[in-house]
């Protein structure tokens, strides 16, 4: 009982301490929602009761059916936009008692506006921007009410050219701080590094110093705090670095610093106060090793903290070179990335961490290094992961200038809020190790004309402006330097361009001491399972830009072929365009068109059933397409080989057999025992092919390297499909109502072999501390809504998203299909 007390009491003095200085509250739970317009549920004494409750993130669009009329059409991903309102009732807690209270958006699709206590705050068009308001001057204190209401209107459409979501579908958090605080977005910190060596010597690329002598030092680039009270403050700052074991590396103690009454102190502080040292030397941020720093800020009133601020930070060195490409920390490393889009599949828009975790494993898994967020600012959790997993990432603005690629998308907003809304990606993101580039725009018209120029140069200043320290490049599509207004403004540091991997050989004669990197490559189109042949035959669909609204070409079921054959005609095969990247030493790497399927632009098939993309390497439903082991031969280290595709074919069928491999001099291929030959790659083919009359039975494939065998895969024919073979990425999950499991139904036949072209229906139920957060199967043309639990295998595979629902305990999840036994899988979620 003793303990319990003092417990009590310690926890108390605690909480008291850390309140001290600011409570960073998440502010995602227990909205209500209400699909639809009502112009009085601004005020506070709206009735909301009947409105739904719900938990943010949230993305209205994706819980809808599929719809062949929705305005945004198949290429916003045939889901409905409109107008959406969210209330929110809260009791500050009474220690809140004159304080600042503010709220901070991670992200609102779009045009959202908001209101405290019927108080209009603003308004903010872009939906992929993070922003804050200060609540403080409407808020009422404990025990009284206080209602924030939120109008979301993504009613106009088209808008962006893929799924956007609709809604608050990012993080929410309530921030609680004293009157002398550090300003929303109010430090960067910079993170340095020099050597004797390269001080005298220059570049990292031209001289790698020896790993002993390399220094390490984090800049505090600026602290802005605000006095919000009535007298002159006098307060010093407390800079500490920690490593990623929580051991205090360094501290360093400002002046006093007095700030006047509601003035703002920002300083770019004397490198003497701020700058931490790191002795021996830095444990460097990279890929393979993405060790990360903490810089903790604190400030200090009469050595007392009354506010702290805690950025994670990575020592890297990130140098581009004309002629070599690019170097990180003195290595060279080619970039080996793929495009993103923001939408987690059958979760929408609606942020996850797990989800997005989940996402950058697979990527990782592959060889990927590197992730260009197209054509958007992401949730800022995402770039905490890739801090954490090691991925470089390029932060992209927009997607468009002043002038429309849709009649409703941001140019509309651009004049008016361009500058507000690039500086609100960077300020919010710049501390990011993972962060290596900024990029100004994609594919803007602008390149066409003057305007290009000096809307470049402006952007480009006003990111420099802002962290000076990353380079600025746009993702171009024009490779004259004459006719391409973007480039010639000569504001970027690199040139990115889309597809056009024929010119990558003369864009350093056209663009004469230029660096380059290839922003967009492929734009190949896949169905993941599906096989035609011949398989080498190569397809262009569309056959050119006039046709892609009208297309009709293609296959009946809306697929495509899952052999590396089929591309849009901007784009080229993956093995081409990869290739073309490996072959060109000036081209730092190359960002895949694109890393997942998403939802919307279902290019080739310009209209509905098709809703989402077939560009991915991996499948909407987060399943490896076959071309994903091609990229993981070439970009991993680990062993490969890759044998498709499977061998349940009819007899007298002519199959064509390819296998991907590396680190093996020749692949042997055997059908039920029988040599059918060895192949080996060529300098212009990174795949295997055999063409086999099929006969039922086993078919084996064999690596080796000088002799020696390195890897053996086997495809079987299958039998009927007689059972669900269910398997998991984890069993156990947090119990915090936002944890995930991604569940696996795979059909076998009685043996355990794939049954191919198994499309049953499959139902998931789910009991205990868990709900079906939405199902999928990666058929573009599927047009049951992902929020469903009930899901059409396709190809043999579905998957169910299982996730937490806030609740401690066991979560059983049954699977049934007719004529299939059913199968049961046992999961928990705890603490
Ligand atoms: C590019 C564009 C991408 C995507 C891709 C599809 O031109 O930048 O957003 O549309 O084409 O091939």
């Amino acid at each position: 009982m003793v303990k319990r007390i003092l417990i009590a009491i310690i926890t108390f003095f605690f909480v008291q301490a850390l309140f001290a200085q600011r409570m960073s509250i998440d502010f995602n739970k227990d909205w209500k929602f209400y699909l639809g317009n009502d112009s009085l549920a601004s005020a506070k004494e709206y009735n909301d009761t009947k409105w739904r409750t719900l938990n943010l993130p949230h993305d209205w669009s994706i819980e809808s059916d599929f719809i062949k009329e929705a305005p945004a059409t198949n290429q916003g991903g045939s889901l409905p936009g409109g107008i959406g309102w969210y209330r929110k009732t809260f009791i500050l807690p009474s220690s809140a008692k004159d304080k600042l209270v503010s709220i901070e958006f991670d992200g609102v699709y779009k045009n959202s506006e908001v209101w405290i206590n019927g108080h209009y705050l603003g308004k903010r068009p872009y939906g992929y921007v993070a922003f804050s308001y200060d609540l403080t001057p409407h808020l009422l204190p404990a025990p009284q009410k206080n209602v924030i209401a939120v109008k979301v209107d993504n009613s106009q459409q088209p808008d962006s050219r893929w799924y956007s979501g609709s809604g608050i579908y990012r993080n929410v958090k309530l921030i609680i701080k004293n009157t002398i605080s550090i300003d929303y977005q109010g430090v960067r910190v910079e993170s340095r590094l020099s050597s004797p060596e390269l001080e005298e010597r220059g570049n990292w690329s031209k001289y790698k110093p020896t790993k002993g002598s390399i220094r390490g030092s984090v800049h505090i680039g600026e602290v802005s705090i605000t006095n919000n009270t009535d007298r002159i403050q006098s307060i010093n700052v407390l800079y500490r670095l920690f490593d990623m074991q929580g051991r205090e590396i360094d501290e360093r103690k400002s002046e006093n610093i007095e700030i006047k009454s509601k003035d703002r102190y920002s300083s770019a502080i004397p490198k003497s106060n701020v700058s931490y040292k790191i002795k021996p030397h830095p444990i460097l941020w990279s890929v393979s090793n993405p060790y990360l720093y903490k810089a903790v800020i604190t400030i200090l009133q009469n050595d007392k903290p009354i506010d702290e601020v805690s950025t994670k930070i990575g020592f890297r060195e990130i140098e581009f070179n004309d002629q070599k490409g690019f170097y990180l920390n003195g290595e060279p490393l080619k970039i080996k990335g793929v495009c993103l889009h923001h939408d987690l599949g059958a979760l929408g828009a609606a942020f996850n961490k797990e989800a997005a975790r989940r996402q950058l494993r697979i990527f990782k898994e592959m060889g990927c290094n590197a992730i260009r967020c197209s054509h958007n600012p992401p949730a800022s959790e995402f770039l905490d992961l890739c801090d954490e997993m090691g991925f470089l990432v390029i932060d992209e603005a927009f997607d468009m200038w002043a002038k429309r690629k849709n009649k409703f998308d941001y140019h509309l907003y651009f004049k008016e809020w361009h500058k507000k809304d690039i500086e609100a990606m960077v300020l919010r993101d710049r501390n990011h190790p993972s962060v290596f580039m900024w990029s100004i725009g994609n594919e803007i018209r602008e390149q066409f004309d003057s305007s290009g120029t000096r809307i470049a140069k402006e952007l480009t200043d006003i990111v420099k402006n802002l962290d000076p320290t990353r380079p600025v490049i746009a993702a171009l599509t024009e490779t004259m330097p004459d006719k391409n207004f973007i480039s010639k403004s000569n504001a970027l540091d690199v040139l990115g361009f889309n597809y056009k991997d024929f010119d990558y050989s003369a864009l350093p004669s056209r663009f004469p001491g230029q660096k380059f990197l290839a922003t967009e490559t492929a734009s190949a189109l896949e169905t993941r399972g599906v096989y035609q042949f011949p398989a080498d035959s190569i397809r262009i669909w569309p056959p050119n830009y006039k046709v892609q609204d009208t297309f009709s070409g293609g296959n009946k079921d809306y697929t495509s072929a899952a052999y590396d054959n089929t591309y849009a005609c901007w784009g080229n095969t993956h093995e081409k365009s990869w290739l073309a990247v490996k072959n060109n030493p000036h081209i730092a790497g190359a960002f895949v068109w694109s890393g997942f399927d998403y939802l919307g632009e279902p290019m080739p098939y310009p209209n509905y059933p098709s809703r989402s993309s077939y560009y991915g390497i991996i499948d909407l439903a987060g399943f490896p397409k076959d071309v994903y082991y091609m990229y993981q031969s070439e970009w991993s280290t680990k062993n490969v080989l890759h044998l498709f595709p499977h061998w349940t074919w009819n007899k007298g069928d002519i199959v064509d057999v390819w296998a991907y491999y590396n680190n093996a001099d020749e692949v042997e291929l055997y059908l039920n025992g029988k040599s059918l030959g060895v192949r080996e790659k060529s300098d212009t083919s990174l795949h295997v092919l055999w063409r086999v009359p099929f006969t039922p039975g086993t078919l084996k494939a064999v690596s080796r390297k000088n002799g020696r065998t390195i890897l053996t895969k086997e495809v079987k024919t299958a039998n009927q499909p007689a059972r669900i073979e269910l398997s998991v990425d984890k069993k156990i999950m947090k119990a915090d109502g936002k944890d995930l499991t991604f569940v696996t139904a795979k059909i076998v036949d009685k043996y355990g072999v794939l049954v191919p072209d198994a499309n049953n229906l499959l139902e998931f139920y789910v009991s205990g501390a868990g709900i079906i957060a939405g199902t999928d199967n990666g058929y573009q043309a599927d047009t049951v809504s992902l929020k469903n639990n009930k899901r059409n295998c396709w190809k043999g595979l579905a998957l169910a998203i299982i996730q937490s629902n806030g609740k401690q305990g066991n979560i059983t999840l049954r699977v049934s299909g007719k004529g299939l036994a059913s199968s049961l899988i046992s999961l928990k979620a705890a603490d």
